[in-house]
């Protein structure tokens, strides 16, 4: 497509998508929560961080393999869980999935995907995380549980950020609510985005496709999908129920949502395999650190127990190289996939993944290193200001 072939970068791919999208949908993706200042602080934040290049060294071959999670994966970054794909593009989750599949690296399907957790499964070559809440409706929990472990997902992630939902006020200006409440101002901009428009006549798929057959199942309690996943949201989960879950899933655990020291090694504690260091994008919690700003100090602390991944700002394989440097084992990226997911469908996700994958190959060899297990703190400093 001529239109993904000129963007060069992954802002480019963001403005793309603002053009295809209708506001509601493109703010969804884009937007923070309060004054979005943990949003903007998760980019800004690597700017405090200056490379140091070292020359003269032999970099005739780049490999950008990474272990993480137990498996090898061929980017050191992967594609993080994101909700309802099928608002953004008609090929949804597949685009997404396929494309991880096809550069080597994970996927991790969202609980509230508009794509089953079995026809993911299905996708040649997937490696596949589930991410999951522990929901109000254990049975439900523990039903995905199973059915992961069935299908063969390899690793099994629990968010823990969402004890209830941010305040993100683009999409109260939107009406991108649950249950929506769009104005005039969306009707007017579904209609002049006809390309949409005309996808969600063709394909009317949207469904919530690993939770809706428990709304039909109670029935006669009637309650429609939204308010059945607003009311899944448990403010009582603790660090027990955690641990309950990771001894369900017998394959690596990881945690995301994680930002501190503390945590940090209570995830350690229970056995987790990894965390994902993330403040959901800038979506629930503002006013909180950006990842890359946490990362050192929690490397230092569990580093040597499991994998510390940072989910959060990045835009640029400088990003990716700033926090493998510092301590993180791999990154994983939400909104630059999106971006690519609504310009495009899933030309537009490999169009992302190429081009980060692109930017860490070559600026990984202008640093002076040839594989990602050569990264450390000496190539970091910094900025005084
Ligand atoms: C869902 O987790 C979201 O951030 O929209």
């Amino acid at each position: 497509m001529k239109q993904l072939s000129r963007c060069h970068n992954i802002g480019d791919l963001r403005r793309r998508a603002r053009k295809m999208l209708p506001a509601p949908m493109f703010h969804y993706i884009d937007g923070g929560s309060d004054d979005e200042w943990t949003l903007r602080r998760n980019t800004a934040a690597f700017d405090d961080y200056e490379l140091q290049p070292g020359y003269l060294v032999d970099i005739g071959t780049i490999d950008l393999k990474t272990d993480v999670l137990g498996i090898e994966l061929d980017l050191p970054f992967f594609l993080s869980p994101t909700g309802m794909s099928r608002l953004f593009h008609h090929e949804k989750e597949y685009a997404a999935a396929r494309a991880a599949a096809h550069y080597g690296t994970l996927y991790t399907l969202s609980a509230i995907a508009t794509t089953s957790i079995e026809d993911i499964a299905a996708v040649p070559g997937l490696r596949g995380m589930f991410q999951i809440y522990i929901l109000r409706d254990r049975e439900l929990t523990r039903e995905f549980v199973q059915r992961c472990r069935a299908s063969g997902y390899h690793a099994l992630c629990l968010t823990v950020d969402t004890p209830l939902a941010g305040n993100r006020e683009r999409d109260l200006v939107t009406g991108m609510t649950m249950p929506p409440r769009f104005g005039l101002k969306s009707f007017w901009s579904f209609a002049t985005h006809p390309y949409w428009a005309m996808n969600l006549a063709l394909h009317p798929d949207f469904r919530l496709a690993n939770v809706a057959h428990r709304v039909d199942a109670l029935d006669g309690r009637v309650m429609g999908l939204v308010e059945y996943v607003n009311s899944q949201f448990d403010r009582t989960v603790t660090w027990r129920d955690a641990e309950w879950l990771a001894q369900q899933w017998d394959g690596p655990f990881v945690i995301k949502g994680l930002q501190t020291v503390a945590d940090a090694k209570r995830a350690a504690d229970i056995g987790a395999a990894g965390i994902m260091v993330s403040n959901h994008g800038g979506r629930q919690l503002d006013a909180v650190s950006a990842t890359i700003d946490c990362i050192p100090a929690i490397a230092d602390a569990v580093g040597d127990r499991l994998d510390v991944i940072c989910d959060g700002g990045i835009r640029r394989g400088t990003h990716i190289i700033k926090a493998l440097a510092m301590g993180a084992k791999a990154c994983s990226i939400g909104r630059p996939y999106l971006y690519g997911l609504a310009a495009g469908g899933q030309a537009g996700v490999e169009r992302a993944l190429y081009l980060l994958k692109a930017e860490l190959e070559r600026s990984l060899a202008l640093l002076g290193c040839r594989r990602i297990d050569e990264l450390n703190r000496s190539h970091v400093s910094t900025r005084i200001r």
